[in-house]
């Protein structure tokens, strides 16, 4: 699974494409990352260094990446790869998608949350109207490419963003990557040991998203802890992986609670929250913003309902579980008074 460089990893991607039909659009904030100045990073194709931010994930940033591939000729025969984070990748694969009528791309991701997510599946997107991801299209790349050296300059928070996206891959698919995870030695975050269970959890994506690739059913397992997620990371501005632990905490809680799923796995979360993520900042008084931000949810099906993945055991999602307003409301109280 290692690459001992970027150019290696990409080269068995390459064949049948022109070597002057290859673009790169890659997070400015690489630009100095000795996996990108070192000699064998793939320097020979023009590259567009763009500033990530949420903000700026946006038509007009997809509209640079459509002028750049115009001025060089890119026919839809080409190839653009994109290095960097979800927000990168889901840009840089929404213009693939659309240039031309679409060409392939290659995804590199460089954070451990793209890794696990965005940079597999083929959601790709942009923010509008002030809504995260709410013009896109599925596309899958051709290739995602993992160098577990992209890992090594990861902040604390970053690594743990990314952990908790693999905590949920992990309670979605079985007891023996679930017990896995929890062995995992979090005060070292070493990535050697890392890298065997994210080729793990992609594994466990790729095999639900090629059942389902355009969330019909399925797929939806993937958003367990992402109802109650994307509200509190609304609310809080927490990094995404933090805002998915918190919703999942109140997910368990209501798996426990209405379905009979084992409490065990809800106190192994709680453990990991206290001791590595802290608890979140809100209080009972954000509730009714936080349940107005869960029905505006675009994995509700109706108007009024709040749409959750939640969980009967380890290993046994149920989709499209519809709750309540009481329901939400005691998951919250339960989650801030930890
Ligand atoms: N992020 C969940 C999915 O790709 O379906």
């Amino acid at each position: 699974m290692s690459c001992e460089t970027l150019n290696s990893a990409l080269l068995p991607h390459l064949e049948g494409v022109e070597k002057d039909q290859i673009c790169v659009v890659a997070d400015k904030c690489l630009i100095r990352h000795p996996m990108w100045t070192g000699a064998q990073a793939p320097h020979e194709w023009p590259v567009l260094w763009l500033e990530v931010t949420e903000e700026n994930k946006s038509l007009d940033t997809v509209s640079r990446i459509w002028d750049f591939l115009f001025e060089h000729a890119i026919t839809r025969h080409g190839l653009l790869i994109c290095i960097g984070g979800g927000a990168l990748t889901d840009m840089g694969g929404f213009a693939a998608a659309t240039y031309k009528r679409g060409m392939n791309y290659i995804n590199v991701p460089t954070t451990l949350l793209a890794m696990i997510d965005a940079s597999s599946g083929g959601k790709t997107g942009i923010n509008y109207r002030g809504i995260k991801n709410s013009i896109g299209a599925f596309a899958v790349p051709r290739a995602t490419v993992l160098c577990p050296e992209w890992l090594t300059t990861l902040s604390p928070q970053q690594f743990l963003s990314g952990f908790a996206e693999m905590l949920k891959t992990g309670l979605i698919d079985s007891s023996a990557l679930w017990n896995s995870l929890l062995q995992y030695d979090l005060d070292k975050m070493d990535t050697t040991s890392l890298f065997p269970l994210i080729a793990d959890c992609m594994a466990v994506k790729q095999r639900i998203v090629a059942h389902d690739p355009q969330e019909n059913g399925m797929r939806k397992v993937l958003n367990f802890g992402h109802t109650f997620g994307h509200a509190l990371e609304r609310k809080m501005q927490v990094p995404h992986g933090y805002a998915v632990l918190y919703g999942m905490i109140a997910e368990l809680y209501l798996s426990v609670t209405r379905l009979n799923c084992p409490r065990e796995l809800l106190q192994q979360l709680t453990r990991l929250m206290l001791q590595y993520y802290g608890k979140p900042a809100c209080k009972c008084s954000d509730r009714d913003q936080l349940l107005a931000l869960m029905r505006q949810d675009k994995k509700n099906e109706h108007a009024v309902d709040i749409n959750c993945t939640l969980l009967q055991a380890v290993g046994a999602p149920l989709i499209n579980q519809s709750i309540g307003s009481s329901d939400a409301n005691e998951a919250l109280d339960y989650l801030f008074s930890l």
